[in-house]
């Protein structure tokens, strides 16, 4: 099937309690393990291309593997999705260029000023097929080489002026979610703002929530990545239990890209400590391929709750 937008897979997740997985693409070995777990476990996907993404890897390189990949696993529903576009020039740039969904992230903006360009994004996506995330609160941790150290968690009285007004098709919400492996300090008890959550989706009823910042940080990643020569103390994710709980209500979208990170860096590291006279990128980038595709298939059933869904 070809390129989807998110409308019918939120509308199932919602009302099957379950999330779609959101993975940050950058690289074809990226694009091939998420593809392959789906297709394997029957999962509808959101493949995810950030700004950084884009400069990295080039639009139509990744917009073509994204193609390859609906050609190849033709039982699953995938939507190509911009992450956090920062202005409306970049989620035109998008829509034009063959997206399916565009996050227009204006958290850092005055409520007045994100108001106005999620609309002109909305208004200008719904035109052309396309569907719009947007985003209010803002999340602590690294984002775009910019350090936030406090959580400024979503508002909730503010949601339904903002989704009205807008018309935006779905809601990326700050509820102790952050990005990055650091989210939480040694020792601290891991902890989500669930009663915003609950808040927030009683003033939208069915309306799908986001979250962003939900990688779980592996601890036998984080221990490899270490054991072969790397430095990566401390990382802490989000315990996956909340996760579910999440995807459970209002949650219909769960942001993944650090546990994409970690398991390709965790295998590579493994392999040139194990095997230091390889240097055919294949013999490397076979196994970070494979950790992806072990790492995603994981999340999908243990997580998400979203195989067997397509
Ligand atoms: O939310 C941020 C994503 O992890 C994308 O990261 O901008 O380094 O590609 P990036
Ligand atoms: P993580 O850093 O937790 O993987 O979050 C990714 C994300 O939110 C992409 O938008
Ligand atoms: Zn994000």
């Amino acid at each position: 099937m070809p390129l989807v937008t998110t409308t019918e897979m939120f509308k199932k997740a919602y009302a099957g309690g379950y999330a779609i997985g959101a993975f940050n693409v950058n690289n074809m070995e990226i694009v091939q393990g998420i593809t392959e777990a789906c297709q394997e476990q029957k999962a509808p996907v959101i493949l995810q291309v950030s700004k950084g993404a884009r400069a990295y890897a080039n639009h139509t390189y990744l917009i073509k593997m994204v193609e390859a990949a609906v050609i190849e696993c033709p039982d699953i529903p995938i939507a190509l999705h911009l992450d956090h576009g920062s202005d409306f020039e970049i989620c035109k740039s998008c829509i034009d260029g063959g997206f399916s969904s565009v996050m227009f992230d204006g958290s850092h903006l005055p409520y007045e000023e994100n108001v106005k360009v999620a609309k002109q994004v909305a208004e200008y996506a719904h035109a052309h097929g396309v569907v719009v995330e947007a985003e209010l609160g803002q999340l602590a941790g690294v984002e775009d080489d910019v350090k936030a150290e406090e959580h400024q968690y979503t508002d909730p009285a503010q949601v339904q002026d903002f989704v009205e007004r807008t018309g935006v098709d779905s809601l990326a919400i700050a509820i102790g979610t952050s990005h990055g492996a650091y989210k939480f300090k040694p020792g601290q008890n891991p902890q989500l703002r669930f009663d915003i959550l609950e808040d927030v989706s009683r003033r939208l009823p069915e309306f799908p929530i986001v979250l962003h910042g939900s990688s779980s940080v592996p601890q036998d990643f984080v221990a490899k990545v270490n054991q072969y020569g790397g430095a990566m103390p401390d990382a802490i994710g989000i315990p996956e239990e909340m996760l579910r709980e999440a995807a459970k209500g209002a949650v219909c979208k769960i942001n993944i890209d650090s546990d994409i990170r970690l398991a390709i860096t965790a295998a590579i590291r493994e392999h040139f400590t194990l095997h230091p006279a390889d240097f055919d990128p294949r013999q490397y980038l076979k196994p970070a391929r494979q950790a992806v595709k072990d790492m995603v298939a994981h999340k999908l059933v243990n997580v998400l709750g979203c195989n067997g869904k397509a």
